[in-house]
């Protein structure tokens, strides 16, 4: 019966992520998965969140299937947190929000209900882009293009090459972005390329999916969502997808959200209304504990300045973690390759390693990056960083 079913060849980041778990050497390092690691190398549980479930573990009750568009006080505090407390569009009704199964959950569900409503259209991501973007819209239906954006000699963006292949696709051709901290690369458009891509988007009519997976990781919470909040406040269509892994440090309780703009309050709530049939069809309804601590924290004033203020500590830790590594390398690597570890934001740095320099950083030193040449500099700590800048600066030296 299952003679024809092929190996699954494994995935790039989980996959290399379970072979350092079972890397017996103590010297190994794991730069390879986005994951934020203390400077102890320890993922952190955040004082805001170890309140909220304290709280929550204080007032034990019945667990009842949650509503299938998940939990109201999440959405509504989720919301907020996206497009911003008083984004016309949220008063406007013309949002519709879904509790998901984390962020790559929203892109699913996201998915499922463009390919139904738009089967024509195909999806167009960026050169490079986070590996399972692709495999879960062809999984989906859809046809996957891509659109020029890093720029391998300068290390940062290609920017018009981007605007004028998105200025040539044909209408209603998904366009899917990253909010911030693009993931791999750590290459982000700037406040007034944004501008003039969304310019273009609405022009073209176009629809942009924004996938917004490291809000708080970049140039802060609001800051990071300045393209989603803009869209929504020209009444732009679009998806954004919304995860709490990273920034509440919830990687296993799959927190997110998925929310549409639209362009008024009845479109709104027949999109909700299809939504909610699409997470049904997949499975169900969302689970309850991680939504409870979101929402806890999100609603309580104290607690959100506590989570505010040890996320904006996770990201000077990051920086600084930025500096260290450039530092390192400095007798090694010159230019526009060493300026990148400082110059790229959020979690990532494209290290423009190749694949055969990246296995030997693995066979022989216990360094993992993702054969793209990605690192994960939230993985980096006073500890490793001396032993991993040396043991890149080997790997180049040969
Ligand atoms: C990553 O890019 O490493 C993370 O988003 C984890 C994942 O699921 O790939």
């Amino acid at each position: 019966m299952f003679e024809h079913i092929d190996a699954y060849p494994g995935d790039p980041i989980l996959s290399l992520n379970e072979d350092f778990q079972k890397d017996p050497r103590t010297s190994k390092v794991n730069l390879s998965i986005g994951i934020y690691f203390d400077d102890d190398g320890r993922l952190p549980v955040m004082r805001a969140v170890r309140e909220a479930e304290a709280a929550i573990l204080n007032e034990p009750g019945p667990k009842p299937y949650l509503p299938m568009a998940g939990f109201a006080h999440y959405r509504d505090a989720v919301q907020a947190l996206v497009f911003g407390e008083t984004n016309p569009a949220r008063a406007e009704g013309r949002i519709a929000t879904v509790q998901t199964l984390g962020g790559s959950g929203a892109l699913k569900v996201g998915a499922d209900f463009i390919r139904r409503y738009f089967p024509q259209s195909q999806v167009w991501v960026s050169d490079p882009t986070w590996e399972n973007h692709r495999f879960i819209f062809e999984r989906a239906g859809f046809e996957v293009n891509t659109y020029p954006y890093y720029d391998k000699a300068t290390g940062g963006l290609k920017f018009d090459a981007m605007l004028a292949a998105i200025d040539a696709l044909p209408a209603r051709s998904i366009v899917l972005l990253h909010a911030c901290c693009h993931n791999p690369t750590g290459v982000d458009l700037d406040r007034a390329q944004w501008e003039r891509l969304i310019g273009v988007l609405q022009e073209r009519d176009l629809l942009p999916f924004v996938d917004m997976a490291y809000q708080g990781f970049g140039a802060g919470l609001d800051d990071d969502a300045f393209a989603v909040r803009e869209l929504a406040r020209r009444g732009i269509p679009a998806l954004v997808a919304n995860s709490f892994s990273k920034n509440f440090s919830l990687y296993g309780e799959r927190c997110g959200g998925l929310h549409v703009i639209c362009e008024d309050a009845g479109a709104a709530h027949r999109v909700l209304g299809q939504l909610t049939g699409s997470v049904r069809s997949n499975y169900s309804n969302p689970p309850t504990h991680g939504a409870k601590i979101v929402t806890r924290v999100l609603n309580t004033p104290a607690l959100k300045e506590s989570w505010q203020g040890e996320l904006a500590a996770m990201c000077q830790r990051i920086a600084r973690m930025r500096v260290a590594i450039h530092d390192g390398l400095r007798d090694h690597v010159h230019g526009e390759a060493l300026t990148r570890y400082v110059k790229q934001r959020g979690m990532f740095t494209y290290t423009g390693l190749s694949a055969a320099q990246v296995d030997r950083l693995r066979e022989e030193f216990g360094v993992y990056i993702l054969r793209s040449g990605r690192m994960c500099v939230a993985g980096l700590n006073d500890t490793n960083v001396g032993t991993v800048a040396e043991s890149i600066a080997k790997v180049l030296a040969d």
